[in-house]
């Protein structure tokens, strides 16, 4: 494979803090060094609609610090359809373009692999503020996403706190429990409620308020991932069950939002510029992923066959640190 000469770069779905220094290491690095960087506005969409425009060092001035993507995101049910993809594949014909980095979650990468079939190189940069994809440990956003929400229930503890209230508080994750594990982890929740497990009510939840009372517990969180749902009846429940004044707060968007952590600028930096290193070797379609907590990158088609499973090590831990509490207090 030839040495990319002329690159693309776009980012798609959920946008994750991180995204705008990732763009930054890509263009710094790539115009440093030679290659034309070519900027596609709104995702695959854009790139079916033609949006792009040449991007120099300067466009990307001070980008480490600023949360959201300047190439902004979109989802495209187009880019979903046989002609949709043709369309995309048509343009980066084109635009001349050696190679395509993509930065978004699975939908990204699924997309890129559709491009990737079709011939096309592409190289797929995780971010993601649910660091749910199977190939990789960490996907870019997740920390400050984390930071964000433990800074906003922090917040939540000291009027639940005033009110000896049960605070509920939905945090993103359609389909996956990891921002609500660690999340719950990191704020010493009664109880974190995820997608991927089985609520027993009685046993998770209820009994470890009812117990926290006993023991001078006057305020309890408890962390719900948005894909569990039934956000107001687990209010209801709890409120029915203990007697406990129970509010619940959706975090919503702001998790996406806000200048990225450390973590999440050197990671969006790091994977940047490997994706230069990628299309400036002979190797074909990629992902870059982290293992055992080093940057490496995968073929495309593998990365998206592995399947992302939750810490069970985690979850356990989350139950026994509240445990610890009720047998230890004085
Ligand atoms: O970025 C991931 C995520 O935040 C999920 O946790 C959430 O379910 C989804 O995106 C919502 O995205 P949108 O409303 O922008 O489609």
């Amino acid at each position: 494979m030839a040495e990319a000469r002329t690159i693309g770069i776009l980012t798609s779905g959920g946008d994750a803090p991180g995204m705008n220094p990732c763009i930054r290491a890509i263009v710094r690095t790539a115009t440093a060094e030679g290659l034309t960087c070519i900027g596609i506005r709104r995702g695959y969409q854009g790139l079916i609609n033609g949006d792009f425009f040449q991007m120099e060092s300067n466009d990307v001035d001070g980008l480490s610090r600023r949360g959201g993507t300047i190439l902004y995101t979109a989802r495209s049910d187009e880019f979903r359809t046989e002609a949709g993809v043709a369309k995309a594949a048509k343009n980066i014909e084109y635009l001349g373009l050696d190679g395509l980095i993509t930065i978004g979650g699975d939908g990204t990468f699924r997309g890129a692999r559709e491009l990737a079939r079709r011939g096309i190189r592409v190289v797929g940069i995780p971010a993601t503020i649910d660091n749910d994809l199977g190939c990789s440990e960490y996907t870019i956003g997740f920390d400050t996403a984390c930071n964000t929400a433990i800074e906003a229930i922090d917040k939540l503890r000291d009027t639940g706190t005033s009110h000896e209230r049960v605070s509920v508080v939905q945090v993103m994750g359609r389909n996956a429990g990891h921002l609500a594990l660690y999340t719950g982890i990191a704020v010493g929740a009664s109880a974190a409620l995820l997608p991927e497990k089985e609520v027993d009510m009685e046993h998770d939840v209820i009994d470890v308020i009812r117990k926290g009372c006993l023991h001078g517990r006057r305020h309890h969180i408890v962390v719900i991932a948005e894909g569990v749902g039934y956000l107001n009846e687990f209010v209801k429940q709890i409120e029915e069950a203990t007697g406990l004044e129970t509010r619940a707060t959706v975090l919503g968007y702001i998790q996406r939002g806000g200048a990225p952590s450390a973590r999440d600028r050197v990671a969006a930096s790091m994977m940047g510029v490997r994706a230069i290193d990628i299309l400036k070797s002979d190797a074909s379609s990629r992902v870059i992923v982290v293992k055992d907590g080093e940057f490496d990158d995968l073929d495309i088609e593998e990365a998206l066959k592995m399947e992302r499973s939750l810490d069970e090590n985690m979850f356990t831990a989350c139950n026994r640190i509240d445990n610890s509490y009720l047998f230890h207090r004085k």
